[in-house]
């Protein structure tokens, strides 16, 4: 949803607020219509968090806010000021991968990418909330996340794998 383009441009009202995300307190001048989504990749240049429909439809968005994974493309960026955002950025590194990252190169889960980010940050929810889940809760917990490339059979068991490890 485009929130900025929700009001006439002379009713907009712009202010200064501050995010953490990652651990990090950030500034920035902000349209109270902006969607977290646009203020993490535009404003922040935390692009890992991807654009895919722009309208809650398909999972590519998902970050963490406090913990609970949402689709930051819905949320007003405003709504998000006070809480810990968490994005794909501050999961594993290049030299470490996380064990769901691993996982994925493991099980091929991926093949564009595209959707990769927002599937770690389900899953990585789905498993701080649920770890040794079974086939149908990681089914139920991924199903909000999109795959056009339909790597779904390697997704959830790139995910169960990690899971089954833990549980
Ligand atoms: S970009 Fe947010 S759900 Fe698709
Ligand atoms: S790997 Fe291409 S959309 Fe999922």
């Amino acid at each position: 949803m485009n929130y900025a383009g929700a009001m006439p441009a002379g009713k907009r009202s712009t202010s200064t607020g501050c995010w953490s995300v990652n651990g990090t307190s950030l500034e920035a001048s902000c349209d109270v219509r902006r969607s977290l989504l646009d203020l993490l990749r535009e404003d922040f240049g935390l692009s890992g968090t991807k654009k895919g429909c722009d309208r809650g439809e398909c999972g590519a968005c998902t970050v963490h806010l406090d913990g609970r994974p949402v689709l930051s493309c819905l949320m007003p960026a405003v709504m998000a000021e006070h809480h810990e955002i968490t994005t794909i950025e501050a999961i594993g590194s290049e030299d470490e991968l996380h064990p769901l990252q691993a996982a994925f190169v493991e099980h091929d889960a991926l093949q564009c990418g595209f959707c990769t980010s927002g599937q770690i940050m389900s899953a990585l929810a789905f498993l701080q909330r649920d770890a040794g889940g079974g086939a149908a809760d990681v089914r139920a917990a991924m199903s909000g996340n999109l795959c056009r490339c339909g790597a779904y059979q390697q997704i959830r068991a790139a995910v169960a794998s990690v899971g089954a490890s833990r549980g």
